[in-house]
């Protein structure tokens, strides 16, 4: 499991590292007259906000702990409802259990993200934000998206995970709802192994984020503000060793998302003509982030048997990202007996349930469906068959032809 930047990391990413860890200062912060302190998370916000063309940024240590943050931020908790699509990651999800909110799932569309009619049948008046995913690095339907959170008034949260440097239509990702998150672990665009950013254009909101993911404290603190803080937050901050890294794989983002976008444009047209075969809806072709190629099958059969010729897996059965497999959230698990949020008195809405079969369409799509990586190899996301980072042409072109003739022995 990896994703590009993790396949390219070395001697910028090193010699990051050592600048902290010569001067020997970890912690984020520090004062502007230590010679120590290489504020690398600073930095690293600074360069993230810029790049996604919002004002502020705050560093957190994870993908999930960004969403728990933003969610949190925002005053998403108990009695309110968040919907939220199918196919993802289940950090997506659980965040929404986190925040003691019900989640709602909602149907994926050919761009396998939500689909916005479905979104739109399951508003209801206790619902408190849209959480749209740019699966796989690919935009999702943002004008409708945003158009329905206007509309009824609800938050538009954008979980960036799988999309750091993706753009909708000249706006980058991330900037276009009221908050945006990444994820930098190691399957990412760009990684520390580990890590997460939010993002956001709205200040108060940024000194709601920036509290909790730090105790409580205002942006930036000097010292402790013992008196001062507005509620109580938690830990989840980065560490100047994780933001060194993140500073050396972001100076290469802009190379990895070229990389990626020519390696999948030549896969794509050497396998366009297969008979039967069709591709993801791309909503943005300049704007995805390319790290897989999406391909649907006429039928499910079809699908199978191309996916088992490939040692790969069509995306139904490819595991944790596909909601009908994430037993923990069907059965409502819990880490207490109570199951909050879903037996929360202060939830007014119908006892939520869960199933495998509640989304026909999502689930139509998906057994047809099989991922070829381009640069994010991962068997959880089905995409053990294709390229990676390190491969050029020559590797794009012989997985293109091993991929035909599979195909067409069934097609
Ligand atoms: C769509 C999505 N959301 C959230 C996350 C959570 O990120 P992390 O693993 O950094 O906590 C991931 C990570 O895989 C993801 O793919």
């Amino acid at each position: 499991m990896s994703g590009p930047g993790m396949e390219i990391i070395g001697a910028e990413e090193k010699q990051e590292i050592l600048d902290v860890l010569d001067a020997g200062y970890l912690f984020r912060y520090g004062s502007d007259d230590n010679p120590k302190f290489k504020a690398k998370v600073f930095n690293l916000e600074k360069v993230v906000a810029e790049r996604v063309g919002v004002p502020y940024a705050v560093a957190v240590n994870s993908g999930t702990s960004a969403l728990l943050t933003a969610l949190g931020g925002l005053g998403v908790g108990p009695g309110d409802e968040v919907i939220c699509t199918g196919y993802t990651f289940v950090a997506s999800i659980a965040s929404i259990i986190w925040a003691r909110a019900v989640p709602i799932l909602a149907e994926v569309d050919r761009t396998l993200n939500l689909d916005p009619e479905d979104v739109r049948r399951k508003i209801t008046p206790r619902t408190k934000a849209i959480m749209v995913v740019h699966m796989l690095g690919n935009p999702a339907r943002m004008d409708e998206l945003k158009a329905i959170a206007d509309e009824h008034k609800i938050f538009l949260i954008e979980d960036c995970a799988q999309a750091f440097g993706g753009s909708y239509k000249g706006r980058m990702l991330g900037s276009i709802g009221d908050v945006g998150t990444f994820s930098l672990n190691s399957n990412k665009m760009i990684t520390a192994g580990e890590g997460g950013m939010v993002v956001t254009k709205d200040e108060p909101l940024y000194i709601r984020c920036f509290g909790i993911h730090d105790g409580g404290h205002s942006p930036l603190r000097k010292g402790l503000e013992v008196g001062k803080r507005p509620f109580v937050g938690v830990d989840y901050r980065m560490s100047e060793l994780q933001a060194a890294v993140l500073l050396a794989q972001f100076r290469k983002l802009d190379a990895i998302l070229s990389h990626l976008r020519a390696n999948k444009k030549r896969f794509k047209a050497a396998i366009a003509d297969l008979p039967g075969l069709e591709f993801r809806e791309i909503t943005d072709e300049q704007g995805e982030c390319a790290t897989l190629l999406t391909v649907f099958f006429p039928t499910e059969h079809v699908a199978r048997q191309v996916a088992n010729e490939l040692d790969s897996k069509v995306i139904a059965d490819s595991g944790w990202h596909v909601y009908s497999n994430m037993e923990h959230v069907l059965e409502k698990r819990t880490v207490t007996a109570e199951g909050c949020p879903f037996a929360c008195p202060l939830y007014k809405g119908p006892e939520p349930k869960y199933w495998k079969g509640m989304l026909p369409q999502t689930d139509a799509l998906l057994a047809r469906a099989m991922n070829i990586s381009i640069g994010v190899s991962d068997v959880g996301l089905g995409s053990g068959f294709g390229v990676t980072m390190r491969d050029g042409f020559d590797v794009v072109d012989e997985r293109a032809e091993t991929f035909r003739r599979a195909a067409l022995k069934y097609l």
